[in-house]
């Protein structure tokens, strides 16, 4: 598998002229979830997702020639518009653990401005949005500087490669529509190394799907993402898991194909519920599910079953939960959360969300 690993990228600093690059970047929902890991951030399964619209991150990066030389990263980091020292010593680190694949980033003075359309401390995961847009942004002055990346597909690729370093479902939100992460049979070009587009093979309806955002609860997550993608090492269900993801993965692509909203919507659900059940079953286990979470399920599922309308849930690593639906339905749907699932949310906090174009230079 390609690494990416390139000494070459180094620069004569007196050649360096300043320069700027601004990246948007969607966060994304997987249908089938992407959970255990090895190696440098590479799946135990294949995993595939929505990318979102309006949950973005803006990401700005200036660089200029280094002022006075030293080892690893020379970054000043603004959050939201102001200092914010905790974030800025994560991206560093994260920036000096890629100094052999962009070698040049130890030559240059940076200073990231970064900011979430969604409120901070919303409870909602940035980390998909907010690594694909630093990883965009590094490709981008990588281009700038050498003019290695003209192509779209090298540079998606490579994008995508140096997200998923950042956070593994980083690396799907490179691409608009869905996307698919992880090496399997059913689709020629898959890799662990990067996402891929699922440009052929998807049926209309799910090119304009709803994905609207329950907050049941702003609270950070009481474990990270990273605990819990360890703890699966020693899970008893580790391993009936990546089978059960891999058979998933089998039933839903010909459900993405003929627009069967029902197989698709049964996956998601399933899919979302074995999430929590891992963590259940971790050890030691933890629940990040609230009791409006359960309320919200019950009440999704009782509404679909009085009704016949096709609304769904699924849910990231964490309480807040992800209302699926197809765009004919939203007269229907809107009403439904205002009346049963907005009273259910923390300070009646949702967000409006579909199926996005993927990733903007700005
Ligand atoms: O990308 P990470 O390491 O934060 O893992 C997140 C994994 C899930 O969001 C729970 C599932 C997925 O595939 O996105």
């Amino acid at each position: 598998m390609q690494d990416y690993i390139n000494p070459k990228l180094i620069l004569e600093s007196s050649a360096m002229e300043p320069g700027q690059v601004t990246w948007q970047s969607p966060s994304n929902l997987a249908i089938i979830k992407y959970w255990g890991k090895h190696g440098r951030q590479l799946p135990r399964n294949p995993s595939i997702s929505f990318t979102l619209q309006t949950s973005v991150t803006q990401t700005q990066i200036d660089y200029k020639p280094r002022e006075v030389a030293g080892q690893g990263v020379s970054l000043e980091f603004l959050f939201q518009g102001e200092p914010n020292p905790g974030f800025g010593e994560k991206q560093k680190i994260f920036m000096e653990s890629l100094l052999d694949i962009f070698p040049f980033l130890s030559q240059m003075d940076l200073t990231i401005r970064s900011g979430n359309s969604f409120p901070h401390s919303a409870g909602i995961a940035s980390s998909a949005s907010s690594m694909s847009a630093l990883a965009l942004c590094l490709c981008s002055i990588e281009d700038q500087l050498f003019g290695t990346l003209g192509e779209d597909d090298a540079f998606d690729q490579k994008a995508s490669f140096v997200a998923r370093l950042g956070s593994g479902s980083a690396c799907r939100s490179i691409y608009g529509g869905m996307a698919l992460w992880g090496k399997t049979g059913e689709v020629a070009g898959s890799t662990d190394g990067w996402a891929i587009p699922m440009v052929e093979d998807i049926h209309p309806v799910f090119q304009t799907f709803h994905d609207d955002i329950m907050i049941v609860s702003k609270e950070e997550k009481s474990v990270s993402s990273r605990a819990g993608h360890g703890l699966m090492e020693e899970n008893p269900f580790a391993t009936p898991r990546y089978e059960q993801a891999n058979r998933r993965l089998h039933e839903l692509l010909p459900a993405l194909r003929q627009g069967d909203i029902e197989q698709f919507g049964r996956i998601a659900e399933d899919e979302a519920l074995s999430l929590h059940a891992l963590m259940m079953t971790s050890n030691p286990s933890y629940v990040l599910m609230q009791p409006n979470t359960l309320e919200m399920i019950n009440r999704i599922r009782r509404f679909r079953a009085e009704t016949g309308h096709p609304v769904y849930f699924s849910l990231d690593a964490g309480p807040n939960l992800h209302l699926l639906y197809p765009e004919d339905a939203i007269h229907e749907i809107r009403p439904f959360i205002d009346e049963e699932l907005g009273p259910l949310c923390e300070e009646g906090a949702w967000l409006p969300d579909w199926v996005g174009e993927g990733p903007e230079e700005i």
